[in-house]
């Protein structure tokens, strides 16, 4: 199918742009905010890129109308932000904290006085630190009713104000970090622990989901996962099998969980033969089935290929997070699958290989299943950058994988699907979480790096592209 003229985007399409709290916000110990794991992590020797850390981050939280009025000339018409637990309960729960809720009724007052929608993420990774502590944060089901009363807080102050709204960001890769790799708080490598923390994370989304339609009974509610969608690197049948594998262990695992009530049979049948399936309690997966979600978030930033992976063969491996091109290791589960390089591809600095058209795919394999409308919540490129002389930072290769991208959206809702908007990661530059300031992925350019820096904001050649795209309605790419 290869269409020669598109159909337009829809008038109210959400051209957006997205951020998370920890990453952008600094200010990590002000105006009454708790610790957060990450607060604590970064901090331990060895866990990041060179030891960075979001404790001033891009200094958002003392810049955010200098960042809202940078929004409103670029003519963004979606920003995605999320909440930070511990500065709305600073220890997880008790009393609320007044200054936190101010704090993001100013973001969200300032974005609609420019007629941008916010889309409020709930839960973006820097749990409560007291929580943690207390009980094992995902691993205790005390959680469940801790985070509802968080978020019905927010529902109550922000249900009139906010339309769009996104329970937890990539539960899928963040506790496949947190709990597989040990690259994520708290750092645990145990696949037992990882899926019946996952579980509970499952029944706290749907709780939050079934919460919000008595308090936001006009909003709109989802998950964003990060679906790195799963192709075969052949059609010999052992690789056919490891992309099904790896589809339903990495992806519908998460997916049928949340739009359907219940898991994929064939990885279900595998845990339970394993002994590291997680515990499902009468009423979990009625639970599930009453909390699942109006649309899908989507992060989209690359897709994996996949191959036959004998008993014995490789295990799981970390990330590349330095920039060094080339050092990504394969990784897998034994006797399932792994990934092995994509020659049909190119690929970041980090390895991750860019293509559009998997974007296109992963739309149409969602829509097909789920059959509920998607937003992209994320999509974006991390590289390097450069400030040059006369404030200028020129990065076409970040405009050429946002066309492109764009386009595959195009192309996905001329195939049918519902797409409510594409919010690119990110507005600012940001802190990635492992990789430090170096991986650049703003729009407006941060003057800092590991060390510091001055903070100030420099619209790069990317931000004049898409002021362009949103004026033009998606025409001018
Ligand atoms: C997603 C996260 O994993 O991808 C973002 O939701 C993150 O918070 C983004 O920054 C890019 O990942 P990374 O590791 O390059 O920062």
């Amino acid at each position: 199918m290869h269409h020669h003229k598109f159909n337009d985007f829809p008038k109210d399409f959400l051209w957006g742009a997205a951020s998370a709290a920890y990453q952008v916000e600094g200010a990590w110990d002000e105006g009454g905010k708790g610790p957060s794991v990450w607060d604590s992590f970064t901090k331990l020797p060895g866990k990041t890129f060179q030891g960075s850390n979001g404790d001033v981050a891009v200094d958002h939280y003392h810049r955010v109308e200098e960042d809202v009025a940078l929004m409103a000339e670029m003519g963004l018409k979606a920003y995605r932000f999320s909440v930070s637990w511990p500065r709305i309960y600073p220890t997880g729960r008790g009393e609320v904290n007044e200054a936190g809720l101010a704090f993001y009724e100013r973001l969200i007052d300032a974005l609609l006085a420019h007629g941008i929608e916010p889309v409020l993420t709930l839960y973006h990774w820097d749990l409560p630190q007291a929580l943690q502590d207390e009980y094992g944060g995902w691993e205790d089901r005390r959680i469940i009713d801790d985070f509802e009363r968080y978020c019905v807080t927010l529902y109550q102050r922000f249900g009139a104000k906010v339309k769009y709204w996104v329970s937890l960001n990539e539960q899928n890769y963040n506790l496949t970090n947190a709990y597989q790799l040990g690259t994520h708080p708290p750092a645990v490598q145990d696949r037992k622990r990882f899926f019946a923390a996952n579980h509970i994370a499952f029944l706290a989304n749907a709780r939050v989901i079934k919460a919000f339609r008595e308090h936001v009974p006009n909003g709109l509610i989802g998950p964003s996962f990060a679906y790195s969608p799963a192709y075969p690197a052949s059609c010999a049948p052992g690789d056919m099998l490891a992309f099904e594998n790896a589809e339903e262990f990495t992806n519908y695992w998460w997916l049928d969980a949340y739009c359907f009530g219940r898991y994929p049979q064939a990885a279900l049948a595998y845990l339970k033969e394993s002994g590291e399936a997680p515990e499902i309690l009468p009423g979990d997966l009625a639970l599930l089935r009453e909390g699942t979600p109006d649309y899908i978030g989507v992060n989209y930033y690359y897709t994996l290929t996949y191959t036959d992976n004998p008993l014995g063969g490789q295990t799981m491996q970390r990330i590349n997070t330095t920039g060094q091109k080339g050092t990504t290791p394969s990784s897998g589960v034994p006797g399932l699958y792994r990934t092995t390089p994509n020659p049909h591809l190119e690929t970041s600095n980090w390895d991750w290989a860019i293509d559009p058209t998997g974007m296109r795919i992963a739309l149409r394999r969602l829509s097909s299943r789920y059959a509920l409308p998607l937003m992209i919540t994320e999509n974006g490129l991390g590289e390097f950058d450069k400030l040059e002389a006369g404030d200028k930072v020129q990065d076409p290769y970040r405009i050429d994988y946002l066309r492109s991208h764009v386009k595959a959206c195009q192309e996905a809702m001329q195939d049918g699907v519902e797409l409510l908007g594409y919010c690119a990661w990110s507005f600012t530059d940001i802190l990635s979480w492992l990789n430090g300031y170096q991986k650049r992925y703003g729009f407006v350019y941060v003057d800092r790096d590991e060390q510091g820096g001055s903070l100030r904001r420099v619209k790069k050649e990317s931000f004049h592209w898409y002021r362009q795209v949103i004026a033009s309605g998606g025409k001018a790419l």
